[in-house]
């Protein structure tokens, strides 16, 4: 059982010597005495990152699903897999248990399979989250279908273009969801978003609000009878490790949102490994990462990694501020919650209410708690701290992406001493490098630069789903035979990692990755606009918000501005969804452009940010003087 569970420091640098010493002999060892294999591997690894191309644990076989579950079933069989918290308090949580969850996938896999669903179909999954989420991601597994999740707070358009661009030929859908007190229609958005796909001929729809929708005859059916109907074993698909498991798109700078690939061997390795070792779950700990199955986050540390490991994981239906911004801490103390995983932009919000909320419940089963998916700030990691852990839980930040998979960067519970706003040193097998603009890297400490990965980890993102060609460019030409993240990073005097944010055009808003070409394409097509440039500026609960300059044609510019804002945004929440609307427009009479065209988009983000008085050589562009003109009407 060596190295799989790291216990404390001095094993963590030794572990950690060990795995980029000898990377392939180390995995082969985790993966060897921690999981179950159809077959072995021929080969642990092979690399490329000039095409690029990886493989891990070649020629193996096995299927995710007998490691997230068939396997637990002598030791476990009786454990809950998954507690499900309702929207509503006063609805009942629901405990499935490892056998239950066996079932439910067993049954859920066939009724794909009496579908049509084959290996290496793709199946879209659009719901929220409700049992049934992780059910069908797991039933894709069981039958080599992959899943591909699209968030269920993208709009009709948005999910189309998800559906097509993977030639998704099934979806899985709800009558419609709870946030908080509201409901939302999400059939009514299926329905709308495939006018637009001919190739989906079935959609099976989960019930869970009881809204009378519109059943299409022939391509909707009712998930829960055929569920009932069907058989309650299914013999899982042999898959061999590089078959596609999944795809999850996220955003890019330029272009359409990015099918990111992920493979199954690979994956199921590091995220079950980094998942123990990071939160250092312990058998019976009640896990809750607060995310949705929507987004990686939910994928690795909500799904596989977490039933990888036999744990109990929690899955939450709702919001943190319905009924009341108490909602997490009734959570944490109704199920007595050991680790808890959530973002800056919610520990921001819930601060923002005060400590009140956290008094009325008791705390005391928390050891762990975690953040992802943007940089926190000092103050909201000190609250974090005062008040969630007691100063008593550690704080693990974990830096990772959609493309790779699982945690990078983080500190291991117990073993890495926090320091705040630092996600620490690298996890196991990790080989991080800064580099400077000329495309060197930087050494030594007390440095910054971009951040890059030096060596291929097992759950890395394989290709872009039908253009691998994006895959190369986007993340492996910056630097030559290195993975660029996107990311700038800062290494202080003992080699901890600080990420500092983006480098690239993708602005983190709530946590949520939002490209700016796609949201200045979609209000490009108002008809009384002619260009816009959007940025992102400080925000106090979401980290980043969106400022827009638009410059309007001749026909626009007597329209009142208060309702061209409201459009604009109406044409972005169709186009993307509400995520991506924006905080502030400003209407303008240019926007600064380089002698080549490109807008100068540094110069918009320090006005939209109040940073004036470094502006840099303006004088160089092409029509310095509407420079002045934003600054004098900023907003
Ligand atoms: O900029 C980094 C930021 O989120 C980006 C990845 O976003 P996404 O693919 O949506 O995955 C989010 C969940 C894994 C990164 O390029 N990011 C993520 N975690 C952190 C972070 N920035 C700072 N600190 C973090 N802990």
């Amino acid at each position: 059982m060596s190295n799989y569970h790291i216990k404390h420091l001095e094993e963590y640098y030794q572990v950690y010597r060990k795995s980029v010493r000898n990377p392939e002999s180390f995995w082969e060892e985790i993966a060897e005495e921690h999981f179950m294999w159809r077959k072995k591997w021929d080969n642990v690894l092979s690399w490329d990152f000039s095409k690029p191309e990886v493989k891990w644990f070649e020629g193996a076989k096995l299927n995710i699903t007998e490691n997230c579950i068939d396997r637990h079933l002598y030791t476990r069989g009786d454990k809950t897999a998954i507690i499900f918290e309702p929207n509503s308090p006063d609805e009942e949580a629901l405990h499935i248990t490892y056998r239950e969850l066996h079932d439910r996938v067993c049954r859920f896999a066939n009724v794909l399979k009496e579908n049509g669903v084959g290996k290496g179909d793709r199946v879209c999954i659009y719901l929220p989250m409700i049992p049934e989420l992780a059910v069908s991601v797991l039933a894709c597994a069981r039958i080599g279908a992959i899943h591909s999740v699209v968030f269920a707070g993208f709009s009709a358009t948005a999910l189309a273009t998800r559906i097509n661009d993977s030639d998704c030929k099934m979806v899985i859908t709800s009558d419609g969801s709870y946030r908080g007190a509201k409901t939302i229609d999400l059939k009514g958005i299926v329905d709308e978003a495939l006018q637009e796909c001919p190739g989906v001929n079935n959609v099976l729809v989960a019930k869970r609000i009881n809204s009378d929708i519109n059943m299409q005859k022939g391509r909707d059916q009712w998930l829960q009878p055929l569920l009932d109907e069907a058989y309650h074993d299914c013999v899982p698909e042999i898959m061999d490790a590089e078959d596609p498991l999944f795809i999850l798109y996220t955003s890019g700078s330029t272009g359409k949102p990015k099918g990111m690939v992920h493979t199954t061997a690979g994956y199921m390795v590091y995220t079950a490994y980094t998942f123990k070792n990071v939160f250092q779950y312990r058998e019976q700990d009640v896990y809750w990462c607060t995310a949705d199955i929507g987004w990686i986050t939910g994928h690795s540390y909500i799904v596989y990694g977490p039933l990888c490991n036999g744990a109990t994981t929690v899955m939450f239906e709702g919001v943190p501020s319905y009924p009341d911004f108490g909602r997490f801490w009734d959570i944490v103390e109704k199920h007595k919650v050991n680790q808890f995983y959530t973002a800056p932009t919610a520990i921001r919000a819930l601060a923002k209410e005060g400590v009140e909320h956290l008094e009325k419940h008791d705390l005391s089963s928390l050891k762990v708690l975690g953040t992802v998916g943007e940089p926190i700030n000092e103050e909201a990691w000190h609250w974090y701290d005062d008040n969630v852990g007691k100063k008593k839980s550690p704080i693990v930040d974990t830096w990772w992406q959609t493309e790779t998979g699982g945690i990078m960067i983080t500190p291991i519970a117990f073993c890495t001493p926090t320091k705040p706003t630092y996600a620490t040193l690298p996890f196991i097998g990790i080989q991080p490098a800064l580099m400077d603009e000329q495309g060197a890297e930087i050494k030594g400490n007390q440095v910054d630069g971009r951040l890059c990965i030096k060596f291929p980890w097992p759950s890395m993102a394989r290709t872009i789903w039908g253009n691998h060609q994006r895959y190369k460019d986007t993340y492996f030409s910056a630097y030559d035979g290195k993975y660029f993240t996107g990311d700038g990073a800062l290494r202080d005097e003992v080699g901890y990692y600080r990420i500092t944010g983006r480098v690239d055009d993708v602005i983190i808003v709530s946590g949520h990755n939002l490209g700016t070409a796609p949201i200045e394409d979609a209000i490009n097509e108002h008809p009384a606009v002619s260009e816009s440039a959007i940025v992102g500026f400080p925000h106090d609960i979401k980290g980043n918000a969106l400022y827009g300059y638009v410059t309007l044609k001749e026909t626009g510019e007597s329209r009142d501005p208060d309702n061209l804002r409201k459009e604009i945004n109406q044409i972005i929440t169709e186009q993307i969804g509400p995520i991506a609307k924006l905080d502030k427009i400003q209407f303008t009479n240019g926007l600064p452009k380089t002698r080549s065209g490109k807008i100068m988009r540094r110069i918009l983000r320090k006005i939209a940010s109040n940073e004036t008085e470094n502006l840099g050589d303006t004088s160089t562009l092409l029509n310095p003087e509407c420079v002045q003109e934003i600054m004098d009407n900023v907003l």
